[in-house]
């Protein structure tokens, strides 16, 4: 199943999250600067698609409250998407008026999770996307659906796995192009994972899909793994890690995008990203927080640099 020979030659689209989902959850203040600095690096490593910021309540998540001004600053590459995550119509407007043209509206696979992250219920929540998605066609902005906490929520635990197909299928019925189903507080297992791809791929073709992991136990490139074997082709991860969820208490930043590119890379599965200059780009946005992040392959290069260091010295 896991064989070199079996990914050889395949394509898989790498979604970055971390100048969103990563900094959105930074203790750290980032400048506005930065975060442009960060995104157009990002942008060099060639990642296909980068969601750039959140048009949310600055009260809620004051980390994103400079979204416009990064759109404004970024230095758009014909070849990589600059997305948004947005909740409402308001934050729909406030994206276009800063020329997004791809948004993710994020709906919860649990009533209390939708509750703490947008206050209010999920099927209120629905009506708040209909009205946003309708909004967005009209005007020709491309949306995608996050479903949260499907592995599991902090609040409610375990999470059915009707649940789960049935809310897939309820944000596609909204028109978005794609679910990203989300492993909020990174509990998934590569066992859950095929079970729940099972269920979810005998209602909604494998394009329709997107893996959304969160690391907090490690699971997530073992997760990747197992997806992978399912055909899946789109996978979000976040610069070094970077971040958490600012409503899912204990919830570790995303799957770092160099550990994932490394492994793609080493199977043999085409993203076209650089790894020299995400690596690059993770370097920097480190040297912007305050806390190393989890990426192994950033540790182990610095790691080798040092041994290199080392060596030099010696001679
Ligand atoms: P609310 O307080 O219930 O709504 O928030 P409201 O309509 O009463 O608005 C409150 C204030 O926010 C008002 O301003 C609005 O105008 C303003 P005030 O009158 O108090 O001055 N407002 C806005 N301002 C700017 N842009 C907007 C906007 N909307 C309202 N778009 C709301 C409801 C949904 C707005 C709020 O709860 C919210 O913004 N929540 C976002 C929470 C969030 O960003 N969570 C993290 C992202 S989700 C995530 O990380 C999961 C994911 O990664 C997948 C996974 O891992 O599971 C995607
Ligand atoms: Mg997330």
């Amino acid at each position: 199943m896991t064989n070199r020979q079996s990914f050889k030659g395949r394509k898989v689209t790498v979604v970055e999250v971390g100048p969103r989902d990563g900094l959105q959850n930074e203790k750290a203040v980032v400048s506005t600067a930065d975060k442009i600095e960060f995104v157009n690096r990002l942008g060099a490593a060639s990642l296909p698609v980068i969601e750039v910021s959140a048009f949310v309540s600055p009260t809620w998540v004051p980390q994103m409250a400079d979204a416009a001004a990064v759109f404004a600053g970024i230095t758009r590459r014909p070849r990589t998407r600059y997305t948004a995550l947005v909740p409402n119509v308001a934050g729909l407007d406030r994206a276009m008026g800063a020329g997004v043209q791809e948004v993710a509206v994020f709906a919860a696979s649990t009533e209390t999770f939708s509750r703490k992250n947008i206050n209010q219920g999920i099927d209120a929540s629905f009506d708040m996307y209909k009205a946003l998605c309708d909004h967005a066609r009209s005007a020709g902005v491309r949306v995608r659906g996050y479903l949260s906490t499907a592995f599991g929520c902090p609040y409610e635990g375990d999470v059915p796995l009707e649940t789960v197909v049935a809310m897939v299928d309820r944000l596609l019925a909204l028109g978005v192009f794609e679910v990203a189903v989300s492993d909020t507080i990174g509990v998934a297992h590569p066992g859950q994972v095929s079970t729940l791809l099972e269920h979810v791929l005998a209602h909604t073709p494998v394009d329709r899909l997107a893996l959304h992991f969160h690391d907090t136990r490690g699971t997530a490139l073992a997760n990747v793994l197992a997806a992978l074997s399912f055909e899946v082709g789109t996978f979000d991860a976040s610069a070094g890690g970077l971040g958490g969820c600012p409503y899912a208490p204990g919830a570790a930043g995303n799957l770092a995008t160099d550990d994932l590119i490394y492994m793609l890379n080493g199977l043999g599965i085409e993203t076209g990203v650089s790894l020299p200059d995400l690596s690059e780009a993770t370097r920097f946005i480190a040297s912007r927080i305050d806390h190393t992040l989890p990426s192994r392959y950033a540790a182990a290069r610095l790691a080798n640099e040092n041994l290199r260091r080392e060596v030099r010295s010696e001679k």
